[in-house]
């Protein structure tokens, strides 16, 4: 945090032709009004200048530890002390094995070093480096010690080959940062309660290559359990099938079908205190799954389809002290039907979507909910998923 009170990102950019996309991220954030402390390796500066992230963060690019032209303050300590997250984008290989292996000899990895924040790396390389046995053991590494690391794409490097190594995008890289971001200075009045979160779709096997699913991405519950986890909670996070990295600091039990989740649920719940059911359960499933890939015929097909167990309508009964909320998703009628799921499955709250909003819905990242109890209704804003999350427990912490 600055002494004005802003959120602060440190930026540490090293020796990657990747180098001048940070410059997209640093903007991004100053837009957002958080200040943004950029360190550059001398490898870094080879590829931007300084100057071009003074200009944009309208603050001083830490590039030499041994700079006399400072305000006796030690310099990589001040900044180290005054960041929110660290981000280390992109990370060449190099970087990447100084911090694995405790090395801090230029500003950045000094600063990096003493920075007790959120640490996030975005590797850019080339992809035989990037598949380098070292370079992976050093990932591995910087995993077990806490950072979180924002695995890069697949497509064309700049050195021409085709693979894995290029820069996550920006937009992606931002996004990772801002949910550490809306995660500090949070209360932790979550503390001492076990959280338990369903999220993404289920699958419903037709044959062993077919299913059922929806377009759920997991987006949802994914923030909802990282925005419980900042605020102290124990979370226990029961997936579908999603394209999402699993959460650190979380239990993260994967599952495929409803009955799966309904399994995953039940074991979980008598000694949960709040059960927030995200995911997009199928209602339907085939009655019957063959055994074998079913092959065409002529004319058409036709699937027979029976319930699934409703999760949140069986635990219904089953309360005690916990609180219960759960997401409905409508095209209409979204207050009205809403309300009727609400009393229905005996819930404490439900948080109601419009697939008819503008940014909201499934794979978007931000989303706009009406959070519905029997005696409220609080429409809340459009924003991030990641703020929605906190929107929402907010409401939830107010009720416990
Ligand atoms: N849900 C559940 N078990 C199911 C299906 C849904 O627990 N088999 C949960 C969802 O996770 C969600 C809530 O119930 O929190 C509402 O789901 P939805 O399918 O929209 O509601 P339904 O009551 O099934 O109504 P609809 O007729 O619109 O499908």
């Amino acid at each position: 945090m600055m002494p004005d009170g802003k959120k602060n990102v440190l930026l540490a950019v090293s020796g990657s032709i990747a180098a001048y996309k940070a410059c997209d991220i640093a903007r991004a954030f100053v837009k957002e009004g958080v200040s943004v402390t950029v360190t550059l390796t001398p490898n870094g500066a080879k590829f931007v200048t300084p100057v071009t992230f003074e200009t944009l963060t309208n603050s001083k690019c830490l590039i030499d530890t041994f700079d006399r032209n400072f305000k006796f303050e030690v310099e990589h300590i001040a900044a180290a002390k005054a960041a929110d997250v660290c981000l280390i984008a992109p990370a060449s290989a190099d970087i990447i094995g100084k911090i694995a292996n405790g090395i801090a000899d230029d500003m950045a990895t000094t600063t990096i070093m003493a920075a007790t924040c959120p640490k996030l790396i975005a590797p850019a390389m080339n992809t035989a480096m990037y598949d380098n046995p070292i370079v992976q053991e050093n990932l591995a590494k910087l995993v077990r010690y806490g950072y979180k690391i924002i695995t890069p794409d697949t497509g064309l490097l700049a050195c021409g080959d085709v693979g894995r190594g290029k820069l996550a995008p920006v937009e992606t890289i931002v996004e990772e940062a801002n949910k550490v971001l809306s995660g500090t200075g949070r209360p932790k009045d979550l503390a001492g309660k076990k959280v338990l979160i369903t999220a993404g779709p289920t699958q419903e096997a037709i044959d062993p290559v077919r299913y059922i699913t929806n377009h759920s991405s997991g987006k949802m519950g994914y923030a909802l359990a990282e925005a419980a986890r900042d605020r102290g909670a124990d979370v226990v996070l029961v997936s579908g099938q999603v394209a999402l990295t699993p959460p650190p600091g979380m239990t993260v039990v994967k599952i495929v079908s409803a009955a799966d989740m309904a399994e995953a649920v039940f074991a979980e719940f008598p000694d949960t205190d709040v059960l927030i059911m995200a995911a997009a359960v199928a209602d339907y499933r085939p009655k019957t799954v063959a055994d074998q890939k079913i092959k065409k015929s002529g004319g058409g097909m036709t699937i027979e389809l029976e319930r699934t167990t409703d999760i949140l309508g069986t635990l219904a009964d089953k309360k005690t002290h916990q609180f219960v909320c759960g997401f409905s998703m409508e095209t209409e009628n979204l207050i009205e039907n809403s309300r009727k799921k609400l009393v229905k499955k005996k819930l404490d709250m439900i948080a109601a979507n419009s697939i008819r909003d503008e940014g909201a819905g499934f794979a978007h990242d931000t989303n706009k909910v009406t959070v519905i109890t029997q005696e409220d209704l609080c429409d809340l804003p459009l924003t991030s998923k990641a703020e929605t999350a906190h929107l929402i427990l907010d409401e939830i912490v107010r009720r416990l």
